[in-house]
């Protein structure tokens, strides 16, 4: 089949590779019928990255047909259309069973390689590094689904690709953010990134009933979406004092909830370790920590790699802030915001700016790694 493949730094291409097999009783395999890019996958492409090996199919977000189901299999039938979860979990462990499948104890195939950066391991993930379990993802024309009951979802007639495509991940991690963050009805919440996964924070956030939600960025076209979609406030923070401001909208406290969805690695041992490229501006983490209000929430979604220097842990310890993170989303919301979808109240086709074949995977990339064109999301299809 063909598949696009990290090749080296900056380098994809698409190639033949192999067809997917099933492995184990609880697989299926999917063909595909569009997957998209997500921001999580930047740092990937810019390597070096010592996990990553030529010929890596790359894709985190995909949406296809079930063609092959193993034996163990029993929510899933050939012919069905799902959406699979970006997060790959068994479903059967401690984290699995409260819910915390990005937690899963089964989902990676290798994990000592996480120890040495974060501690322990977390669950595996499609069209990531070896850390994250090596599993193919879904920018190729099959992908191998493990543990297919617990994250291919059934999805409903109502909804076409290019809106449930989204609940593979980047709906599920805006979801997770105002739940991390706790928002309330009347809530203030501030967002630093309008791409897909700071957009649809602030979609999950008004429907949880926040009050205002304002989103921080340097892209006019992804600020205008974000206010045309998702009714928030834009800021661009190339002229603007964001602090001074946050402050003024909230009555002078500051934000409830702030969350961070800016992609891209902020530390310097991250910008060290992907090459030297430096992050699009890399004190968004402080800025909002310095604007939440007393006893708010912080909460920091992926990107965030290894180790970041100058923390003020000064400011949440005097504030009383509460610091919550997540790199990627669990499965338990995805029937929830496919409902959601099905019934209209969560949009989400207008990520999908730049609709390509597969084999143009690599301009695809491009223009979404330089925000080009007004790309939030490159969507391919096989
Ligand atoms: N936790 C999860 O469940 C989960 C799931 C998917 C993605 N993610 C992460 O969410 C993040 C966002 O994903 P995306 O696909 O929307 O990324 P993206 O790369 O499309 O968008 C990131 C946006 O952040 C903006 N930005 C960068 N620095 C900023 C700053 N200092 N202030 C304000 N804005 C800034 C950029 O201009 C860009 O528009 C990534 O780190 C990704 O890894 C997390
Ligand atoms: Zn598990």
């Amino acid at each position: 089949m063909r598949a696009l493949c990290w090749v080296a730094a900056d380098e994809l291409a698409v190639r033949q590779v192999p067809d997917p097999e099933l492995r184990n009783e609880r697989d299926v395999i999917v063909r595909v019928r569009r997957s998209a890019t997500c921001g999580g996958d930047l740092p990937l492409l810019a390597g070096p990255d010592p996990l990553l090996r030529t010929g890596d199919v790359l894709g985190a977000e995909f949406l296809g047909e079930v063609v092959e189901v193993g034996p163990a299999v029993r929510r899933h039938r050939v012919g069905d259309r799902v959406v699979v979860g970006a997060s790959v979990a068994c479903g059967g462990c401690w984290y699995c069973r409260q819910g915390l499948h990005s937690c899963c104890d089964n989902g990676s195939a290798d994990p000592a390689s996480t120890d040495p950066g974060w501690g322990r391991l977390d669950a595996g993930c499609f069209g990531r590094p070896r850390a994250a379990g090596g599993f193919a993802g879904g920018h190729a024309e099959y992908v191998r689904v493990p543990y297919a009951d617990v994250g291919a979802f059934q999805v409903p007639d109502a909804v076409d690709d290019e809106r449930a495509l989204f609940a593979a991940d980047a709906a599920p991690a805006g979801w997770l953010a105002a739940e991390l963050g706790a928002v309330r009805p009347g809530d203030v919440v501030a967002i630093w990134g309008a791409g897909a996964v700071g957009q649809l924070t602030a979609q999950a956030a008004v429907l949880r009933g926040a009050a205002r939600v304002l989103v921080v960025d340097r892209y006019e076209e992804r600020l205008r979406m974000a206010e045309r979609h998702s009714g928030a406030e834009p800021l661009d923070y190339r002229r603007t004092d964001i602090a001074a401001e946050l402050r003024d909208r909230s009555g002078g406290r500051g934000p409830d909830v702030c969350v961070l969805a800016v992609g891209t690695p902020p530390a310097r041992s991250a910008i060290d370790r992907f090459g030297g490229r430096t992050a699009e501006r890399p004190d968004a983490l402080r800025e909002a920590v310095h604007s939440c209000r007393k006893s708010g929430v912080v909460v920091v979604l992926g990107g965030a790699d290894e180790f970041v220097d100058a923390f003020p842990l000064g400011a949440v310890t005097d504030r009383r802030l509460t610091l919550r993170g997540a790199r990627r989303p669990d499965l338990r919301d995805v029937p929830m915001l496919l409902d959601r979808m099905a019934r209209d109240e969560l949009r989400t086709e207008h990520l999908a700016t730049h609709r390509l074949p597969l084999e143009h995977g690599p301009q695809g990339y491009a223009l979404f790694r330089d925000r080009a064109d007004g790309c939030v999301r490159a969507v391919f299809t096989p």
